[in-house]
């Protein structure tokens, strides 16, 4: 089993961990107090020269986001930290929140004075009930300790955490959707620009941004951004929490150093493909992210640009792993179901195209399928894909295509079967499998 720093996953099997107490005594809060101390711009150089980019899906570099918030406008600056963790696959951020709630605050509290942020909000997913308790535990006992509300740790600094429970939307995970939400209004996205930084929660500059990417932060100030550059790879720079799931025999939560070899992530971390099976298939970044057959697999790396380069991408790594005894079209309705089911309804392409392609998904794996069915799927694609408000749409389709394109045989001999009347026992197929571990990957 290889060796991987840890930055976020460190504390994380200390009992106790979550109450005040028990995380100052290995070290939280000293980072808040070295941070107040600083100037806030050099934080956001810091973090622009970390090479941190975010890990709620879209990896944008995180300094870069923070430098474009405007300074001096006379509004309020709102920091959100995207807790709401729906896409398929992905349980990283619920670990750090239940586990490490004083890590994720102090993270926030840090990127609030960077920001010069009197008020921040944790969006948390509304079925996460428990990770909730342990937050809103964790921030009353920082109020009764004064580390927050009114000059906290004895400085003029004025900063108010509040926790919002969503309502159980995926859409709402979506920047600018979380923000009609939050703001009392239907969970659905805007139209950008105008970007958060500049016009975001009621119409004032607000940084939104991943539990995992602000849980890195007091790591980059305690240490300097070239420490945390100097880990990972060039573009992706520090460690990824890997949620892996799926047909393996240790699934759970894994921190890597960014360009870690995928087949060894596989191999020696999650303890191989399970037994008696072969790898058929990954999805490596979350559900809305193109599906590799093994034999991409190989020689890829989980990083960034490997991903990328290998036609798929890294997203918010939550890592889905297929064997052989895997369904592929079943697995392809199981997600079209989902993405039906979450258009938020607010465009016709994805409202309208997402429940026609899960029909046909739908009936291809009932047995009902029809010869040009592929290319109608294709086309209905082709229709959504960039014609949406936001990226729900365009990413929905990656999947779709990507698991047609590279099981073309499957669908085909599943169509073709029912013309010859050859019956097929159905096997459904669910991804999100029961979680046995916290990853060991250090
Ligand atoms: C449909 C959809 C769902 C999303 N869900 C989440 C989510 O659950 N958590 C998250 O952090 N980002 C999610 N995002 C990405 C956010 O819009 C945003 O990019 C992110 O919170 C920014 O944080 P980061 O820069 O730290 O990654 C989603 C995006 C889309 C299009």
């Amino acid at each position: 089993m290889a060796k991987h720093k840890q930055i976020l996953l460190k504390n994380i099997r200390e009992e106790g961990q979550h109450l005040l107490e028990k995380a100052e005594s290995r070290g939280a809060y000293k980072v808040i107090r070295k941070a107040l101390e600083m100037d806030p711009l050099k934080i956001i150089d810091e973090v622009k020269n970390s090479g941190l980019r975010g890990r709620g899906g879209a990896g944008f570099p995180t300094g870069l986001k923070w430098s474009f918030v405007p300074r001096d406008t006379g509004k309020p600056v709102y920091l959100i930290n995207n807790a709401d963790e729906s896409e398929p696959g992905t349980f990283k951020d619920r670990l750090l929140l239940e586990n490490d709630p004083h890590l994720v605050i102090e993270g926030m509290l840090c990127a609030a004075w960077a920001l010069q942020s009197e008020w921040s909000c944790i969006y948390i997913r509304g079925e996460y009930a428990y990770p909730y308790t342990r937050v809103q535990a964790a921030i009353d006992e920082c109020y009764e300790k004064g580390y927050l509300g009114e000059n906290i740790f004895g400085t003029n600094f004025t900063h108010h955490m509040v926790v919002h429970r969503g309502a159980g939307a995926y859409i709402c995970g979506e920047e600018t959707a979380l923000l009609n939400s939050l703001e009392g209004k239907k969970g659905q996205p805007r139209l950008k620009p105008p970007f958060p930084a500049v016009a975001g929660y009621y119409a004032c500059p607000t940084v939104i941004n991943n539990v995992e990417s602000l849980s890195n932060i007091p790591f980059i100030i305690e240490n300097g951004g070239e420490a945390y550059k100097s880990i990972g790879v060039e573009n992706s720079a520090g460690t990824k929490l890997v949620s892996a799931s799926g047909h393996i025999n240790k699934p759970g939560i894994y921190e890597i150093e960014m360009g870690y070899p995928l087949m060894d992530f596989i191999e020696d971390e999650c303890g191989g493909v399970r037994d008696g099976h072969n790898l058929l298939a990954v999805i490596p970044g979350g559900s809305s992210v193109p599906v590799m057959r093994a034999e991409e697999c190989k020689g890829v790396n989980l990083d960034y640009d490997s991903m990328k380069n290998a036609g798929s991408s890294l997203g918010c790594a939550g890592f889905m792993v297929m064997d052989d005894s895997t369904d592929v079209v079943e697995a392809v309705l199981n997600l079209s179901h989902f993405y039906s089911h979450e258009s938020c309804g607010q465009c016709t392409p994805c409202r309208e195209g997402g429940h026609w392609i899960e029909k046909i998904f739908r009936r291809i794996a009932e047995g009902n399928g029809m010869p040009g069915d592929l290319k109608l799927i294709e086309s209905l694609c082709n229709q959504i894909g960039g014609h949406t408000i936001c990226a729900f749409g365009d990413t929905m389709v990656l999947p779709y295509r990507s698991f047609i394109q590279k099981f073309e045989k499957e669908f085909k001999e599943r169509i073709s079967n029912v013309l010859k009347g050859v019956e097929h026992e159905r096997v459904p197929m669910d991804f999100q499998s029961e979680l046995v571990s916290i990853g060991s990957a250090h």
